[in-house]
C-alpha cells in the first residue's frame, strides 16, 4: 500500500518531472489550447504550431498585434513569446506568461515533438 505513495513522492522530487513539457502544457496551456484539432474560443489550436506562420489559422480570430508580427514560430521565437507575450507582440490577446526558462524550453520541446 505504501509503494504507490513512495513512487509519487519520488516523481515529484525528480528534476526530470519538473520539466515534463506534456505535464506543464496540461497544467498551464490546455485550458485555452489544444494540440490537435480545431481552435476553441479561448485560444488557437497549436497542432503543428512549430515552424508554422504566426497567427495562420483560419478558425481563430487573432489580434491584429499577432497577425502583423510576421514570420514563423521557431522554437526560440516561441520561447520569447512565452516569456513576455506583450513585449513580443504588444496588444496580443494572450496574457499568460511562463516565467521559468526551463519550463518554457520543456513546453516548446513538447510542442515540437508533435504529440
Ligand atoms: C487564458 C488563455 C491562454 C492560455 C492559458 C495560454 N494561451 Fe496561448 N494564446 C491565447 C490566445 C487568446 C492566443 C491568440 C493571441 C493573439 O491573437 O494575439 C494565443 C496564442 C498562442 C500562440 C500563437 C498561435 C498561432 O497560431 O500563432 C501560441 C504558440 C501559444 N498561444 C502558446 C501557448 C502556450 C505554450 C501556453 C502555455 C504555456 C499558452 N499559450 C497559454 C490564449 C492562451
Amino acid at each position: 500500500m505504501r509503494l504507490p505513495i513512495f513512487l509519487f513522492a519520488a516523481l515529484l522530487a525528480s528534476p526530470a518531472c519538473a520539466a515534463d513539457g506534456g505535464q506543464l502544457f496540461a497544467d498551464q496551456c490546455a485550458s485555452c489550447h489544444v494540440t490537435a484539432g480545431a481552435s476553441s474560443e479561448a485560444g488557437p489550436s497549436l497542432a503543428g504550431v512549430i515552424w508554422r506562420r504566426l497567427a495562420a489559422r483560419d478558425d481563430f480570430a487573432y489580434s491584429p498585434a499577432l497577425k502583423s508580427r510576421g514570420g514563423a514560430w521557431s522554437p526560440a521565437r516561441l520561447e520569447d513569446y512565452l516569456k513576455d507575450t506583450q513585449a513580443f507582440a504588444p496588444g496580443t490577446s494572450m496574457y499568460f506568461v511562463v516565467t521559468d526558462a526551463e519550463e518554457r524550453k520543456a513546453i516548446v520541446g513538447y510542442l515540437r515533438s508533435g504529440r
